[in-house]
This record gives C-alpha cells, sequence and structure tokens, in this order.
C-alpha cells in the first residue's frame, strides 16, 4: 500500500495527487512556534511506501519540514519515499558566479538525495546540466515538463496563436507547444544585468492582430515578460498572453503587466497563485505510476 502525505500549505494538489494516483491521502501536522522553529507530527501507521507531495517556493522553511518528515518516516519504518515538487528550488545556482559563493543546486540536491529514494518535479531550472540525477543524485531523479498541460489549455482558449520565448532556454517549451497544431513561434534573446534589470530583443516577424502567448518557465519579477511585453506592443497584436509554469510574480509584477495591456496570465498549479489556470498534477501522477511498474 501507499500513502500521499501533504502538508496544509499545498492542500488541494497534494489531495488530488491521491485522488489521481487511487492512494489514501494523510495530512502532516506542521506547527511554527513562536521563534520560527518547526515541529511536524506524522500520522500513525504509515505504510511502507510514503508519497511526500509539496512545492518548493519559499523553500528555506520547507526543506526542515520535509527533512523531519522524512527522517521519522523513516524511523517508521517506511522503506521507499518519494518526493512530488512540482517546483523544485535551488536549482538556478549551478555554478560559483563569483568566489565564495555556494552553489546552491549541489547542495540541496544532495540534501535531498540523502533522505528520498525518488524525486519528481515539473520544469526544473536546468540551464548547464542535462538530467535532474545530475543535481539530485538520487535512484531516480525525473524532470518532467508542463507542456502537454499547456497545450490542451491553448488548444481549449485560443485560436490559431503565436507562441513567443523570451529567451533561448524557453525554445524547448515553445517548440513543443508551436508542434503540436504547427503555430508560429519566435524566441527572443534576452540579457540581464540584474535581478530586476533585462533587456530583450524580437526577431522582426509580423503579429499584427495576432493572438499571441508568451511562454516561459518561471515569472519571478516579471521584467523578462515585460521587456518582451514592451517589444511586442507596436506590432499592434490582438492580444498579448502569458502562460508560465512556476507563477511567482512578486512584488507589483501582475499590476505593471495588466498595465502594459497583457489580456491573460496563465499559470501552473506546480505554486499556488491566483492567476493557477491549469494543473500540472496529471502528469506528475503519470510519471509515479511509471515509477511504480518500472
Ligand atoms: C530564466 O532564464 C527563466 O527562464 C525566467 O525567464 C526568469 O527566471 C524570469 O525571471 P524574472 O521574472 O525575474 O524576469
Amino acid at each position: 500500500m501507499t500513502l500521499v502525505l501533504g502538508f496544509n500549505d499545498y492542500l488541494a494538489p497534494a489531495q488530488q495527487l491521491a485522488h489521481r494516483l487511487s492512494i489514501p491521502f494523510k495530512q502532516v501536522d506542521s506547527h511554527q512556534f513562536p521563534d520560527g522553529e518547526t515541529k511536524v507530527t506524522l500520522p500513525s501507521d504509515l505504510p511502507k511506501q510514503v508519497i511526500i507531495c509539496q512545492t518548493l517556493n519559499q523553500p528555506d522553511h520547507k526543506l526542515i519540514e520535509l527533512i523531519l518528515v522524512a527522517q521519522t518516516a523513516r524511523e517508521q519504518g517506511v522503506e521507499q519515499i518519494t518526493l512530488v515538487a512540482p517546483y523544485l528550488c535551488y536549482m538556478r545556482q549551478d555554478i560559483a558566479f563569483h568566489t565564495g559563493e555556494a552553489v546552491s543546486q549541489k547542495i540541496v540536491g544532495k540534501l535531498l538525495s540523502d533522505y528520498f529514494d525518488a524525486v519528481l518535479t515539473i520544469d526544473p531550472h536546468l540551464h548547464r546540466i542535462k538530467h535532474l540525477s545530475e543535481a539530485i543524485p538520487t535512484g531516480q531523479a525525473l524532470a518532467l515538463f508542463a507542456t502537454p498541460a499547456m497545450t490542451d489549455f491553448i488548444k481549449k482558449n485560443v485560436e490559431n496563436p503565436v507562441i513567443i520565448g523570451p529567451d533561448e532556454e524557453s525554445m524547448q517549451w515553445v517548440k513543443a507547444i508551436a508542434k503540436t497544431d504547427q503555430w508560429h513561434y519566435s524566441i527572443a534573446n534576452k540579457q540581464r544585468f540584474g535581478d530586476k534589470d533585462v533587456a530583450v530583443t524580437l526577431d522582426d516577424i509580423n503579429l499584427t492582430n495576432r493572438n499571441i502567448i508568451i511562454v516561459d518557465d518561471i515569472a519571478s519579477t516579471g521584467r523578462t515578460l515585460e521587456q518582451t511585453v514592451k517589444q511586442l506592443l507596436p506590432q499592434e497584436p490582438k492580444s498579448i498572453s502569458i502562460m508560465v509554469t512556476h507563477a511567482f510574480f512578486v512584488d507589483d509584477a501582475i499590476k505593471r503587466l495588466h498595465a502594459l495591456g497583457v489580456t491573460n496570465i496563465w499559470s501552473s498549479d506546480s505554486v499556488l497563485h491566483s492567476t493557477n489556470t491549469f494543473s500540472v498534477i496529471d502528469i506528475l501522477a503519470q510519471a509515479v505510476e511509471s515509477l511504480s511498474t518500472t
């Protein structure tokens, strides 16, 4: 028997995962003391196999929570612990850009591999490595794509869109989406000078009166999207929509994008946000099923 364990701050998707896998769900009780420390209490009678479903935005507190849960589960006799983390933190710092910087991807990856037998996630930001197992050296480390869910959503909601990627990295997602119905696409060129300082240049393509969808994995400050929208506006498209897997949209990012005239902002439930419109839980559930049959 397998059980899904979830937390109060990512409850509905974890329950949905259990439902989709037709296995029971139980919640971990997590209490934060006034000084910021965490106490977790696991349900009793855990089976031999447990799937922990927690997304890792705002990760520092959640990582401690996860380790406490995983270690306690082991001590209670759980043999196989799988982590389903729709958003996987600390993947962007994959080298030391300056002397003395910690390579967070490797350190956090190793930490997770110490506690989990398998780790599954969606669109982790793997820039200089090809496979998630290079960051998380555990038995099975799977990086899945949100693009099937994105494509389904677009097909149902937008007629003949043009898909725009804001930078070279987005090409993989943009191409995967565009090929479904031979939609037009274009990839912009991005230069980042600082957290909130980004320049984007677009190829010369005619977008007048077209429905444009900008696709990216993460929206953090929203500056990448904002600069892309600014480049698109002079072409007078019919609409500009934004679609991302992981929606952070920190500070006033959403307000700024709407102020520019963005029609729709769509995101997946990998991170809970008011823009969530499509789900990646089915994709994760299918991958969990394939793990158990291999
Ligand atoms: C970076 O290459 C990612 O794919 C995103 O484009 C980036 O994380 C977005 O960051 P921001 O919203 O802060 O521009």
